[in-house]
């Protein structure tokens, strides 16, 4: 599949059977999230979620909002987007295998960059799974220490057995 096939845009209520799909496909069990919990996401933020389609359907979706610097949300949780938000905060992405290492992925993420720095938002956060820390290393996030316990034990619902997850952050203007 080449890259120059597949095209991004918003998200519609359409797309949610496809984005359910590559989410079985790349996540395991533990990971899922249900459809009524992105479909309540998408309604609180209907502007900061975006697809990838390929000639077979949706191959990559992106489910950011603007938030508040060192806020995580919860696995499974509603996203709660911030009035003042100062970070544009990237909940979910994937690439289907059949689409992945093609830059998708950095496609998608920079269409939040592009919405967060047309409002003045100066972060982008999220939370790395270990699997895929190099990959926003190598977008340019790094570790940000967490000061809040609750956060905190957010950020530890992600992990599981030995496989931790991390708190990044980007400064946006930098
Ligand atoms: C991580 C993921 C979103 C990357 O999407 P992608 O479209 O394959 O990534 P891109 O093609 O834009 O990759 C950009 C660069 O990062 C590299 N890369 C991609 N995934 C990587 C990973 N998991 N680890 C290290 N490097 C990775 C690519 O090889 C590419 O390198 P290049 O610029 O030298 O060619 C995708 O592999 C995926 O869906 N993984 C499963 C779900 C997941 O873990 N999501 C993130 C949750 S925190």
């Amino acid at each position: 599949m080449s890259a120059e096939a597949i095209f991004c845009r918003p998200l519609r209520e359409t797309d949610f059977p496809g984005v359910m799909t590559v989410q079985a496909e790349r996540y395991d069990g533990r990971m899922l999230e249900p459809e009524a919990t992105l479909v309540a996401r998408w309604i609180a933020s209907p502007d900061t979620a975006w697809v990838a389609l390929d000639e077979s359907g949706i191959c990559a979706y992106l489910f950011g909002y603007r938030s508040i610097l060192g806020r995580i949300t919860p696995l499974r949780g509603l996203f709660e987007p911030a009035p003042q938000a100062n970070t544009f905060y990237l909940h979910d992405l994937a690439v289907s295998r059949r689409a992945h290492g093609i830059g998708i992925g950095t496609r998608l993420v920079r269409l939040g960059w592009e919405l967060a720095r047309r409002e003045g938002v100066p972060h982008s956060s999220l939370v790395s799974l270990e699997s895929a820390r190099t990959f926003w290393h190598r977008l340019g996030y790094r570790i940000h220490a967490l000061t809040d316990p609750e956060q905190h034990d957010r950020l530890r619902g992600y992990e599981e057995n030995d496989a931790q997850a991390f708190h990044m952050a980007l400064d946006l203007d930098a």
